[in-house]
């Protein structure tokens, strides 16, 4: 691990190089940089009316960072609440950070990666993303398998007048350091599942330790209600009804929902939460201002070691091993 990191650390400041700014791109057209609050858009899907508008209100709410996914199957609901958050809070695209992923089904060369990039343009009705990541370390053409090299290779020829930045998620260490030293481009940014019950603190370390950014996913725990799967024996008690939580919650007056969101941020995390509720969609957006001392740090980090949980692993679904190496698995 040790050597590997100093390799890297070599050419890591001038790892960007081959990627910038291989299209010229004007002062407008540039963008903010990675706001440490997202809004997510995983099962935002009431009706098409509800999913816009529940994006529109985020944006008008002050979220700065909508992450999408074609896999969610509503780019064009988001995209339409994109465009009336921007128009209501009088804001131009380059005002917000907008990331989306390329599903399973369009790994492989450049044609077909330029091809799942240029749906999910079209669906969102933008001319670029801030950020566009690799879903899975999976193929599913024919059959799932693990498959990373040639796709990320493929993600990196893509244009930078259509996406700013590249990166990945669902990534285990060995998978991170083979994509590293087979391409010698590191992601910009990892995204992964992260929650008191699923910390991964050496993990985000190794990352900072790369300039790697890294984005916490379901960082409300088992509070997605597809993490219920029936086989509850030894789960965790809701992560907004922890006693922990619930506590230091009263003590700071905020809500265990953003007791949880401030810890993320409070690690360097950029936080993606879904809600498709106006009212948490502003509480959840005020966890910015949810002040947590030392000691409530310290006690989330024992809730860590007290239960550990990851909720999502499509392992089995897929006969792919993933996150190998990691918590939780
Ligand atoms: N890269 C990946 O593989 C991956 C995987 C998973 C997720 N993600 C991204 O991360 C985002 C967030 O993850 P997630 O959707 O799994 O989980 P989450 O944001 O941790 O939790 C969402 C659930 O919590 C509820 N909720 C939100 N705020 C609340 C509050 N203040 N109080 C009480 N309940 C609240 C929501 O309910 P309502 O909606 O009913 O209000 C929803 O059921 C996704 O939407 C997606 O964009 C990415
Ligand atoms: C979306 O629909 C749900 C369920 O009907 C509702 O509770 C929620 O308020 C709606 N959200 C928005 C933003 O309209
Ligand atoms: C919208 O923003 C522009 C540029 O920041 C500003 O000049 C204009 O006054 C704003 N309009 C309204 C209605 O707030
Ligand atoms: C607690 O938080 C609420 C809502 O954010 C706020 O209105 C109130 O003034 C706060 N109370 C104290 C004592 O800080």
């Amino acid at each position: 691990m040790k050597q590997f990191l100093l390799a890297i650390l070599a050419f890591s400041n001038a790892g960007c190089s081959a990627f910038e700014f291989q299209t010229p791109i004007t002062e407008a057209q540039r963008t903010i940089s990675q706001p440490l609050l997202g809004f997510g858009t995983w099962n935002l899907k009431v009706s098409p009316e509800n999913t816009s508008a529940a994006v529109s209100i985020a944006i008008q709410t002050g979220y700065r960072q909508i992450d999408c996914a074609a896999a969610y199957r509503n780019e064009p609901a988001v995209g339409a609440g994109i465009a009336d958050g921007l128009k209501k809070a009088n804001l131009t695209r380059n005002q917000i950070w907008v990331t989306s992923k390329l599903w399973n089904d369009h790994h492989g060369d450049s044609t077909t990666v330029q091809a799942g990039l240029d749906q999910t343009l079209s669906d969102l009705g933008l001319e670029y993303l801030d950020l566009y990541l690799m879903h899975w370390p999976v193929s599913s053409v024919p059959n799932n398998h693990e498959e990373y090299i040639s796709t990320w290779a493929s993600m990196l020829t893509l244009p930078k007048s259509k996406v700013r930045h590249v990166g990945i998620c669902n990534f285990s260490p060995t998978q991170l350091k083979t994509l590293i030293t087979s391409t010698r481009e590191k992601p910009y940014a990892h995204q992964m599942e992260l929650h008191p019950y699923l910390q991964q603190s050496s993990w985000i370390k190794f990352h900072k330790q790369l300039g790697i950014s890294v984005s916490a996913y379901s960082p409300l725990g088992n509070n997605n209600p597809i993490y219920h799967n029936g086989e509850e024996k030894d789960y965790p008690p809701a992560l907004l009804e922890n006693k922990i939580l619930v506590k230091i919650a009263e003590k700071r007056n905020c809500t265990a929902a953003q007791v949880a969101l401030a810890w993320g941020m409070s690690r360097g995390t950029s936080v993606i939460l879904k809600s498709k509720h106006e009212e948490y969609i502003q509480e959840n957006f005020n966890a910015a201002e949810c002040t947590l001392k030392k000691s409530d740090l310290k006690k989330i980090e024992e809730v860590g070691e007290k239960w550990l949980k990851r909720y999502n692993n499509p392992s089995g679904a897929w006969k792919v091993d993933l996150f190998e190496g990691l918590d939780g698995v």
